[in-house]
């Protein structure tokens, strides 16, 4: 049997980026000599073996064919006799379909080498369309590629296209779609992905409603980019810049939804967006099963980013109001990731992208104001049930006049 390193780690390898994961490929073997040296099989029906020490993947070499719908719908076929070549063809770009012996002599039939040079995003082969992620995939990779200076070549973003008008992106599972989804957003330029996605025409079959925002205008006054799609990469690429977690990239790529219900009668205003935006939201949350976390920030990012732009004219029951949505007291840090989704609306508007914003620790100042109200005088006074409740809720609004009036001091 004959042992190669593939995919991933060969092409992070050639493009000098750490590796993080290996993968390998077995030919000339059967799964009788697999397990005979102690490789663990992965699932039941699949050549896919763990190593005994490392842990790492070993999969027979294969050829896969389409036989179904989705991903289910897959019959592959591993044998001793499958050769490298026939199985580097099934793979999906040419970057990927490189293998490396334990001397590091390269396996390059399909040109990777060279697209690396080129920074091409190129399919291997009409295989690629058999499996509809990898329409995902491909975005998620120019996401993370892009600062390389890596674009998808004009034939696959064909195919792509191909693929997301035939209907076959509607098979994905919400798991598998969402497992690049979430990657990808976690990636250097996220903005990209959905640029790509958009491109592709994937964007309007997956999420349609931040499809839509593109080509709605906002006033120019505070959105000098005006149009909605381009405000919400923005806001997406500050939130990579910034380095801020999943939850709110996620927030940040749906807070404005709501823009594009408005009738265009309205434009370039978006009155109560914040609140007509709450529906497609949840929609999309639960099209992907978005973690909770994930789910619950959008939504409240979506229900209340305008509060937080306009923290510093609020009134004390308004910011109220505000904390217990958020349940400050209990979850501090959904609502310091709520402030980070706020700051990076602000920052996510062209020419803005450096200015200071002042909510950040006026919010930041409310929130400890409300919790610095302790609970214990008021039960020694006799407070409980409902009566308590009212009672700290007035301790709090008096907490919050008083951080109002010492701030605006
Ligand atoms: N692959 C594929 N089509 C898919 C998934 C995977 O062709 N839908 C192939 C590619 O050759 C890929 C390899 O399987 O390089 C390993 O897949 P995976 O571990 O998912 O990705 P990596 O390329 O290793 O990339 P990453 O760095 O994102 O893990």
């Amino acid at each position: 049997m004959q042992i190669y390193k593939v995919g991933g780690a060969v092409r992070d390898r050639l493009l000098g980026k750490p590796v993080t994961d290996i993968d390998w490929v077995v030919v000339g073997a059967t799964t009788e000599e697999m397990l005979a040296k102690g490789f663990r099989p992965v699932g039941a029906d699949f050549p896919v073996f763990l190593h005994p020490k490392s842990g790492e993947e070993y999969a027979l070499a294969r050829t896969e064919r389409k036989s179904g719908r989705g991903y289910g719908g897959f019959t592959f076929h591993a044998s001793p006799e499958v050769t490298l070549e026939e199985d580097l063809i099934r793979r999906d770009l040419t970057i990927n379909a490189m293998a490396e012996d334990d001397q590091q002599n390269l396996t390059d039939p399909y040109h990777g080498q060279r697209d690396l040079e080129a920074r091409l995003l190129r399919h291997v082969s009409p295989a690629f369309a058999e499996d509809p992620l990898r329409v995902l995939r491909v975005a998620r990779f120019a996401a993370r590629y892009a600062t390389l200076g890596f674009t998808v070549a004009p034939e696959t973003l064909g195919l792509m296209r191909e693929l997301s008008e035939s209907g076959e992106l509607q098979a994905l599972t919400a798991e598998r779609s969402w497992k690049e989804i979430s990657r990808a957003l976690m990636e250097d330029q996220p903005q990209v992905f959905i640029e790509v996605l958009r491109e592709c025409g994937a964007l309007k079959v997956l999420m349609p409603e931040v499809d839509a925002l593109f080509g709605v205008p906002q006033p120019e006054a505070h959105h000098p980019e005006i149009d909605t799609g381009v405000h919400t990469l923005s806001v997406l690429e500050q939130s990579a810049q910034h380095k801020q977690p999943l939850t709110v990239r996620w927030a940040c790529l749906l807070h404005d939804l709501g823009k594009g219900l408005t009738p265009e009668e309205e434009w370039p205003r978006h009155i109560a967006h914040e609140h007509t935006g709450l529906k497609l939201i949840k929609a999309v949350n639960e099209r992907f099963k978005a973690p909770k976390d994930c789910q619950e920030l959008a939504l409240l990012v979506g229900q209340y980013h305008t509060h937080g732009h306009r923290a510093l004219e609020l009134k004390p029951s308004t910011l109220l109001e505000l904390l217990q949505s958020f349940d400050v007291y209990r979850r501090p840090q959904r609502f310091e990731e709520f402030i980070s989704a706020c700051e990076m609306d602000a920052r996510g508007r062209k020419g803005l992208e450096q200015r200071s914003y002042p909510q950040a620790d006026y919010l930041r100042g409310a929130a400890t104001a409300a919790r610095s109200v302790a609970v214990q005088p008021l039960l020694e006074k006799g407070f409980k049930g409902p009566e308590l409740g009212e009672a700290i809720k007035r301790e709090r609004l008096k907490a919050l006049k008083a951080y109002k009036e010492a701030a605006s001091a």
